[in-house]
């Protein structure tokens, strides 16, 4: 065992990044990590210390204005400070966050996930017809990237003659890696500008959509133009590629449990906790939950300074031993809470629609692709490279085809 802390960069780290988030837990639980972009953060690796940090009303997102600009700089993230893109509530506190927050949870509460379950079935049926006639199918390329997508699109109201478009500027923004920033400023720019437009057409002519939904907030005056397009961009960003790395990760630990996946496809009540297992052992976000102290305090034994950057780490926290019995195990009966959508005041608004859309997914996988195998060796398969993101890039596999 070394006795250096690992990179949280560079292949190794991103074949694999359990090993890393191991070593921190047992030996620098609250480690001072350095970022590419040049800032430093805080990286709370243990359970509990990132239950408390997500849950401590001392931790804010955003105690002096100006965070937001550390956290894009310090990771490299490719979304500029701009105000257009930036002023959800992600990035709020107090009342500004309760206001922010209010304006779209009835969108994603379980009745109007219902509704969308129904379309999520239909969209997901035809995918997977191109995949059963599809010479190299790839289950991230051709289902776990389209559909949450599409839906998204849907909820928000981007009408479908623009979704190629849409689609092809979000996937320049998530295969995005630390040395990609500046060449991908364009979808930002794009998104900006085309979201704009979408406000403008609402502004014009109300619809009964999301965008419509906030766009008479702003009306009402609740919502600033900015905020209108801050939040689409967020449900955008915050719900695409997030449930995309929930049903890729998900298939591949089916792939890699080939017991598990027969019992849960001849016992479909497993299929809601073996979803939140997957969650727990691959969480599709590794560090993107950022807290920053409003006063001086005191996380897993380590001193911190008001206004120091503190990023929770879900993916290891998912994986420890103190929290979970067999942390590294997949046992789709195991039932446990996890943190992977967050906690407290900012837990994941579209959990419902996730879980919902990986529902439909990996079912549809199983009820249709019998004898599903991987088409490569596991160590091909390329994960994002990012300590963001816990995704893959691509799926391929193989199965038994019908006659
Ligand atoms: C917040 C994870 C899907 C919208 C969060 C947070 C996490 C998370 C960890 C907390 C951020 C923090 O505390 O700083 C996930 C995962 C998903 C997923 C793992 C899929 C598997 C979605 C979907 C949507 C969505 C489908 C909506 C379309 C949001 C929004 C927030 C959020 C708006 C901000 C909430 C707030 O700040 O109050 N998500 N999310 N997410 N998520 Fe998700």
């Amino acid at each position: 065992m070394t006795t250096e802390p690992p990179a949280l960069h560079g292949p190794e780290f991103e074949a694999d990044p359990h090993p890393a988030y191991r070593w921190l837990r047992e030996n620098d639980p609250v480690h001072r990590v350095d970022l590419p972009g040049g800032a430093w953060a805080w990286v709370v690796t243990r359970h509990e210390d990132a239950l408390r940090v997500l849950t401590d009303p001392n931790m804010l997102k955003d105690p002096a204005r100006g965070h937001e600009t550390w956290y894009r700089a310090g990771l490299g993230l490719p979304y500029d400070h701009r105000p257009s893109l930036v002023r959800s509530m992600v990035n709020a506190d107090g009342p500004d966050h309760v206001r922010l927050r209010r304006v779209v949870s009835g969108a994603f509460s379980p009745r109007r996930v219902r509704t969308l379950r129904e379309r999520a079935e239909r969209i997901t049926d035809e995918l997977l017809t191109v995949i059963e006639e599809s010479e190299e199918p790839d289950l991230v390329r051709d289902l776990a990237y389209p559909l949450p997508i599409t839906v998204i699109c849907e909820v928000l109201g981007v009408p479908e003659a623009d979704r190629p478009e849409f689609r092809r500027q979000a996937s320049v923004i998530d295969s995005a890696s630390y040395d990609e920033v500046r060449a991908i400023a364009g979808a930002t720019d794009w998104f900006d500008s085309y979201l704009g437009d979408l406000v403008d057409a609402r502004l014009a002519r109300p619809s009964d959509d999301l965008l419509g939904d906030l766009v008479e907030s702003h009306r009402a005056g609740e919502l600033s133009r900015d905020e209108v397009t801050s939040t689409a961009f967020l449900l955008l960003v915050a719900g695409q590629e997030t449930t995309l790395a929930l049903i890729g990760n998900m298939l591949l630990t089916l792939l890699r449990n080939p017991g598990a996946m027969r019992r849960i496809r001849d016992d479909r009540s497993l299929l809601d906790p073996a979803i939140e297992e997957s969650l727990r052992l691959e969480s599709p976000l590794q560090n993107a939950t950022w807290r920053f102290p409003a006063e001086p305090t005191t996380v897993g034994g380590t001193h911190l300074e008001a206004g120091e950057p503190v990023l929770v780490s879900l993916l290891a926290a998912g994986r420890d031993p103190e929290r979970y019995e067999d942390p590294d195990g997949f046992d789709p009966g195991r039932g446990a809470a996890h943190l992977s959508f967050g906690q407290g005041a900012h837990f994941c608004v579209g959990a419902q629609l996730a879980r919902m859309e990986a529902r439909v997914a990996v079912g549809a996988v199983l009820d249709r692709l019998p004898g599903l195998r991987l088409a490569v060796e596991e160590a091909e398969l390329r994960w994002w490279p990012s300590m963001i993101m816990h995704g893959l890039f691509a799926l391929p596999v193989e199965f038994d085809r019908r006659k």
